[in-house]
């Protein structure tokens, strides 16, 4: 049984007060919530020491990693760096990423084995724009997406790839279509269901059946508290990554609760 992983993601939202604030409230209305669904924040950089160092069952994920150790990156941000900090990952080529700041499914990959092998947990975001899904490229574009990053991360092991808590594999996959995201357009639960069943054959094609059973498929694109549970439901949807009904703490704690098991 793979446990739901619900990531809220603020991207560049919230000042340091609001940010604790938010933060604190969600951690303490999801206490209840620890062992049963995984959740957490992915936040801007800024804050991911000061929120991690709350030691709560909230993660605390980073919005991007480089891949480099350290070095000459002005701006960027290591995997070791965020460890430090206790850090729970990172997520990795979100879609504004690949739109704006010219992310690649090489560096992608990149990025995704500095995680893995610094013990952290890597979100793989992948997807189609609307014209690669009306011209019918929906398939090529997700085997591209995995295959490339996932060849150039280096993780073969299964070590790198799981980590050592069978509840928490340190590699994850965020399903989100383009034309999805901060739209108010969600894909159907049957369109996700289908798309995440793909994404898993690919990763069962690229790192084996076995690992690709274990690996969480997030769902994201204008997700929210109303239809959060239908795409829980779906066999292959192992959680969601949330903008915008994630910055109110109060309804992304409900929505949270669309993750526990039976719902
Ligand atoms: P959205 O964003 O929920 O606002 O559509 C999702 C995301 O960008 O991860």
């Amino acid at each position: 049984m793979r446990q739901k992983l619900i990531i809220g993601n603020w991207k560049m939202h919230k000042t340091a007060h609001a940010a604790r604030m938010d933060f604190l409230a969600f951690a303490e209305r999801t206490k209840a919530l620890a062992g049963r669904v995984d959740v957490g924040y992915a936040v801007p950089a800024l804050y991911v020491a000061e929120l991690a160092a709350r030691r709560t069952q909230v993660g605390v994920y980073a919005q991007n990693a480089h891949w480099a150790a350290q070095g000459a990156f002005t701006g960027e941000i290591a995997a070791p760096m965020l460890s430090d900090v206790a850090a729970r990952g990172s997520l990795v080529a979100h879609s504004e990423r690949r739109q704006m700041n010219g992310e690649t499914d090489a560096t992608a990959g990149k990025r995704v084995g500095a995680l893995l092998r610094t013990g952290l947990e890597a979100v793989l975001c992948v997807g189609e724009t609307l014209a690669q899904r009306e011209t019918g490229a929906l398939k090529e574009v997700l085997t591209r997406q995995l295959s490339e990053a996932l060849g150039a991360s280096g993780a073969a092991h299964a070590t790198d790839v799981l980590g050592s808590d069978p509840m928490r594999p340190l590699l994850s996959i965020a399903y989100e279509p383009v034309w999805a995201i901060g739209t108010g357009k969600a894909a159907t639960p049957v369109e996700a269901q289908e798309a995440h069943a793909f994404v898993r054959a690919e990763l069962g094609r690229i790192l084996g059946q076995s690992m690709a059973a274990k690996i969480r498929i997030l769902y994201g694109g204008s997700v929210t508290t109303t239809n959060a549970a239908g795409f829980l439901q779906c066999p292959d949807v192992d959680g969601a990554l949330v903008g915008g009904a994630c910055l109110d703490p109060v309804g992304f704690s409900q929505l949270c609760e669309a993750g526990l098991p039976g719902r």
